[in-house]
């Protein structure tokens, strides 16, 4: 298993730019299985978590083609010849349940394996399964999978959703453009991914209204047809290296990033006295003076996302003062904080709250973490520690981060993978 070795303390400079987003991405993908094809998706991120969509849908039968000089287009289509989502790939990720509404739309049944618990919490699929069966589902669960089945068409519904669930509201949304007749969704969550998921379903013919908004409506079509689309940039990705960029005390251009994505972590990066400016073709982040601490409470889009909360809390690990970071969202998502502590850091949890008292310097250490947000935290602390941090356990980085190491190194870290280590 590879590593990366980190040795702390240079000021990053230079440029950075922002891949594709991959939860953008990975619905996109699975809205292939709602068409013929073919559906020609560009910018997409070259990552682990995109491979193993690609080959969920390969196993459903469709073509997945990689094109374009560096593979950043996907060419999706052909015919469904298989509707079941296997334990094996879904349980190397969650999102494989994505393929659960699109499937059952389209060839009136999905066996999809539950995708069960993961390092984050039980994150379980209710909100998703009630609102199948409001759109006229039969849904039973059965040696661990879900089977659903409709027969004819799925049919329009008023669906109230109990908590904005980003992969509710995505699958959801999917399986409602081939229902029969309207579909509401209220309650719906309004991250950009699912703005861009629904943008590219219009291309496709599907009758999407209230993009962006938490009230989506969507009027059922009898087919959809392929389309072309460039996925966002990824707001998480350009997120980090802003706190990589802020932890080091340096300055980096965020190519292709939108600060209208990143509004609630931009606040908070100010208010610790962290520089944030829209840019032409990106965004500026500077710090030269102190780091201040800042509280900050993790919540659904528009909110601050759960996915920076360990890079931030990283960030506050430096700063003066006190910091207190809430998780909202997920029920066990401190597993950096051990990790960060063992640097140097003293940061105390308390259910949901974790108070982050800043210390003058963090410590390199050998660290190893168990999601992808908690690894790539360790890094940045890594990026801002004296001596040499050792951060194992690298293919948690690799599902989300597109050479992290390269990156990091074009603005003058000191980073580099070491393969095949423990
Ligand atoms: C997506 C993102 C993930 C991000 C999360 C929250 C993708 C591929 N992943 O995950 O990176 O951290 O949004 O922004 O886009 N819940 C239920 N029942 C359900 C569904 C969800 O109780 O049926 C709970 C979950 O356990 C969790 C919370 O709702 O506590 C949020 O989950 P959700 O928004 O669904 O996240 P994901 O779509 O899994």
């Amino acid at each position: 298993m590879d590593s990366i070795r980190i040795r702390g303390g240079r000021p990053l400079a230079g440029e950075i730019p922002i891949s594709g987003a991959k939860n953008a991405a990975l619905p996109l993908m699975a809205a292939a299985l709602l068409c013929q094809g073919p559906l020609i998706l560009e910018n997409v991120p070259r990552l682990a978590d995109i491979r193993t969509m690609a080959s969920l849908l390969a196993q459903h039968g469709l073509n997945v083609e990689r094109q374009g000089p560096e593979g950043r287009r996907l060419v999706l289509g052909g015919r469904i010849t298989s509707t079941e989502a296997p334990y094996d790939i879904v349980r190397k990720m969650r999102a494989s349940v994505l393929v659960l509404g699109p499937l059952l739309a389209r060839t009136g049944e999905a066996r999809v394996s539950l995708p069960g618990g993961c390092a984050i919490g039980t994150r379980p699929v209710d909100i998703h399964l009630k609102g199948l069966q409001e759109l006229g589902a039969e849904v039973r669960l059965e040696q661990g999978y879900i089977h659903a089945r409709v027969a004819g068409r799925l049919r329009g519904a008023q669906i109230v959703l109990p908590f904005a669930s980003v992969g509710a509201t995505e699958n959801l949304l999917m399986a409602a453009t081939l229902a029969e007749g309207r579909t509401e969704i209220a309650n719906a969550a309004r991250e950009p991914e699912i703005g861009d998921l629904a943008t590219c379903l219009n291309r496709m013919g599907a009758r999407i209204e209230g993009i962006g908004t938490d009230r989506l409506v969507i009027e059922g079509v009898r087919e959809l047809s392929g389309a072309r689309h460039a996925i966002i940039p990824d707001r998480i990705e350009a997120g980090t290296y802003a706190c990589a960029a802020a932890i080091t005390g340096g300055e980096v251009r965020l190519r292709g990033a939108r600060l209208e994505h990143i509004a609630a972590l931009a606040r908070a990066l100010g208010d610790a006295g962290v520089e944030v400016m829209e840019e032409a073709e990106g965004i500026l982040v500077r710090r030269a003076g102190k780091l201040k601490g800042v509280d900050v409470m993790t919540e659904p889009y528009p909110g601050f996302p759960t996915d920076m909360q360990a890079q931030f809390m990283a960030l506050m690990s430096v700063a003066e003062g006190a910091a207190m970071v809430t998780e909202t969202i997920f029920e066990n998502r401190f597993m950096h904080v051990p990790e960060l502590n063992r640097m140097g850091a003293r940061i105390n949890v308390h259910r949901a709250s974790a108070i982050v008292r800043g210390v003058k310097q963090l410590c390199g250490a050998p660290v190893m973490a168990t999601d992808l947000r908690a690894s790539v935290s360790l890094v940045l602390a890594g990026l801002a520690a004296k001596g040499e941090t050792i951060v194992h356990r690298v293919y948690h980085l690799d599902r989300g981060y597109e050479v992290l190491e390269q990156k990091l190194a074009a603005c003058g870290a000191d980073i580099e993978r070491i393969s095949g280590s423990a």
